[in-house]
């Protein structure tokens, strides 16, 4: 051991985590390696905050004050829709002025859905089964034709998910991006703690870690050096959403322009919930404060609460997709401002004293998260709208049941045959799958200018991909 792996040695002691180096005279030169490098990687300070929050028994949990937030409703007469066609003209000259980044979270371990690769991989369009990266990207590539310029693609991964990602990209020819404006950004990884507030080993030689969340993005993006490339490119927005939602109307201009009109430094999307029971994040008044409250911390009072007019009084369901400021990202990103960890408690395989490995039955770990909302807190201006869930959200979450790719399929055909009835085509059956490929069109109105009128000859599947 060189003086200089000692003393990390003394600290992980010091700080009464010395028992990771308890089969280490055991472990290959290379196993004490990975296993040195890993214990460098860990944040001992942190770990002794997690500590401090999260175990001390004598600490009451915050309850924090909370409140309906502000939301601009669907616009529902001509003074709206006016201001809406004004949001659309200013978004879409920042498009076409290059201002605009696309930000996709994809870092996570699909662990709901049970797929063993990258969830962006997952074949999700109803007729030709494209992966969601691919509809993501060719997004992309027909707003970089609509407005001429294209739009950098930003992906947040994980060290554990970063080369099947890139490889899935390079295999598929970048979907017909250039591979110049598509970067990876490496997440941050965190420890999982045992009851006792002790590191877990998930081998001997290897040290549990998982991703630290998406809230992880601000410091990956300050740390990648891209922020100061983006701004020299004339970005200074940023269009950020989940990788599991196929229906996102990637850099919406209405969207981008109220952020743009009112100076919003973070800015989100939100749907009325389907029914008080519904597992979205709700946008509400947090300590005064705009913020997401997730759904298993909202009370149940208040998850079941109507306004007069009998709508959930806490009913605007994030779909996670957000506007940011670039200047806003990083100014979080300096590490300055510290997001807090949200606590999961879960099953977490792990090596005993013995040195065996054992797989538990209850959950035993806890492992520790930021959530990229809980900068709304410290956003200086904000703006929350709502659009229509049947237009913008279709999560793939579950195997099956709700929010899985049985329901999101079928929330796509329903989209798109809204849309060839609007071109005046025929339209298809209810029951069966129809598909438009974000090449032929990107909405509605596109699909009328581009075939309206005319009268396919064969099935639908014309329509796929026509570009
Ligand atoms: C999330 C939101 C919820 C919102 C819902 C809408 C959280 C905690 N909750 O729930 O408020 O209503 O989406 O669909 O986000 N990810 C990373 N790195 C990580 C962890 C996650 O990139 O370390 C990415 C995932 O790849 C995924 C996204 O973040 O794209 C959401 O993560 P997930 O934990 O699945 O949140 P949901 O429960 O879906």
């Amino acid at each position: 051991m060189t003086p200089h792996d000692a003393a990390l040695r003394a600290r992980f002691c010091e700080a009464e985590q010395g028992h990771v180096f308890r089969f280490f005279d055991d472990l290959s030169a290379d196993q004490q390696a990975t296993l040195l490098a890993q214990l460098r990687s860990i944040d001992l300070a942190l770990v002794k905050r997690l500590i401090e929050t999260h175990l001390a028994a004598d600490k009451p949990p915050h309850v924090p004050l909370l409140a309906p937030g502000q939301v601009i409703p669907l616009a529902a007469d001509d003074a709206a829709r006016a201001d809406e066609r004004e949001s659309r003209r200013i978004g879409e000259e920042a498009l076409r002025a290059g201002r605009v980044a696309v930000l996709i979270v994809a870092g996570g371990q699909a662990t709901r859905l049970g797929y063993d690769a990258p969830k962006g991989t997952f074949p999700i369009a109803p007729i030709s089964g494209k992966s969601l990266f691919q509809l993501h990207a060719e997004k992309l590539c027909a707003l970089g034709r609509r407005y001429g310029k294209a739009l950098p693609l930003l992906l947040l991964v994980s060290p554990d998910n970063h080369a099947p990602t890139r490889r899935f990209f390079e295999q598929h020819g970048w979907f017909g991006l250039a591979p110049s404006d598509v970067h990876f950004i490496e997440q941050g990884m965190l420890p999982a703690l045992d009851r006792d507030g002790r590191l877990l080993l998930a081998e001997r030689g290897r040290i549990f870690l998982s991703p630290d969340g998406h809230g992880g993005v601000y410091r990956a993006l300050a740390a990648s050096g891209l922020l100061e490339k983006l701004k020299k490119r004339g970005v200074d927005t940023l269009f950020y959403f989940q990788v599991d939602n196929p229906l996102v109307k990637v850099a919406d201009p209405i969207f981008l322009g109220h952020h743009l009109r009112q100076q919003s430094e973070f800015s989100l999307k939100v749907v009325a919930k389907r029914d008080a029971g519904e597992k979205v994040g709700v946008f509400a008044q947090v300590d005064g404060r705009p913020g997401i409250v997730e759904y298993s911390d909202l009370p149940e009072a208040l998850r079941e609460a109507r306004d007069g007019s009998g709508r959930l009084l806490y009913g605007a369901g994030s779909i996670a997709i957000h506007a940011f400021s670039l200047d806003f990202f990083a100014r979080l990103g300096k590490g300055t401002l510290d997001l807090p960890h949200h606590l999961a408690r879960k099953k977490v395989p792990f090596v005993d004293d013995t040195g065996d490995v054992v797989t538990p039955s209850e959950p035993n770990g806890m492992k520790f998260e930021s959530f990229v909302f809980d900068g709304l807190a410290l956003a200086r201006k904000t703006v929350a709208m709502e659009v229509a869930r049947s237009e913008e959200f279709a999560p793939v979450k579950n195997k099956s049941g709700e929010d899985s790719p049985e329901t999101s399929r079928a929330a796509q055909s329903a989209l798109f045959r809204t849309w060839i009835a609007a071109a005046g085509l025929p339209v298809p059956p209810p029951e069966g799958a129809v598909e438009i490929g974000p090449l032929l069109a990107l909405d509605a109105e596109e699909l009328r200018a581009r075939v309206g009128g005319a009268t396919p000859g064969g099935p639908l599947r014309v329509l796929l991909d026509g570009a």
